[in-house]
């Protein structure tokens, strides 16, 4: 059985593999995608963090086949050249510690500006509340929002999600 995707902007293909595989593995093990991480298999964490026709989703809760014919972005595909503006941000405030969990924040964040260039205090937290950092990077996250909400407010380097609708994701 082969199921279609679009992913990071290209078409591709999962083939051979059991279509329950929760996308989190066939990412990970078959399409290589070694960004999106597994931290606790129970949609509690957000590691495996992934957008979902520009929805943030988690990888670990969705089955390959629920994914048919969609598109899924990965931190591989957050940028085609240059960083992304939350990866620059990241970059500027050293967010990182261990780094485990960062592609997923780095996923959320981008989504939440995506549409929300702006976001309040209280925005961000909603937004980024289901991911978890054991290191406790959460004040250098907000810093690096704020400076990449500064940096591009508006521009067209964020997806465009106004063409899909919440009920998709
Ligand atoms: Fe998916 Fe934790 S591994 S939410
Ligand atoms: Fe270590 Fe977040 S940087 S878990």
């Amino acid at each position: 059985m082969s199921i279609d995707v679009e992913l990071n902007g290209k078409a591709h293909s999962f083939d051979a593999l059991d279509p329950e595989m929760p996308l989190l593995w066939a990412l990970r093990d078959y399409a290589g995608m070694t960004g999106v991480k597994f931290g606790c298999g129970a949609g509690q964490c957000g590691a495996c963090t992934v957008w979902l026709d520009g929805y943030p989703v988690r990888s670990c809760q969705l089955s390959v086949e629920a994914v048919a014919g969609r598109a899924i972005t990965t931190i591989e595909g957050l940028s085609q050249d240059a960083l992304h503006p939350v990866q620059q941000a990241w970059v500027d405030h050293d967010v990182a510690q261990c780094g485990y969990c960062q592609a997923g924040q780095i996923m959320s964040a981008a989504a939440l500006l995506s549409r929300n260039p702006s976001p309040t205090d209280a925005d961000i937290d909603i937004a980024m509340g289901g991911n978890i950092c054991r290191c406790g990077t959460y004040g250098r996250i907000k810093a690096a929002i704020r400076t990449a909400s500064n940096s591009f407010s508006g521009s067209a380097m964020f997806y465009d999600a106004a063409s899909t609708t919440e009920a998709d994701a």
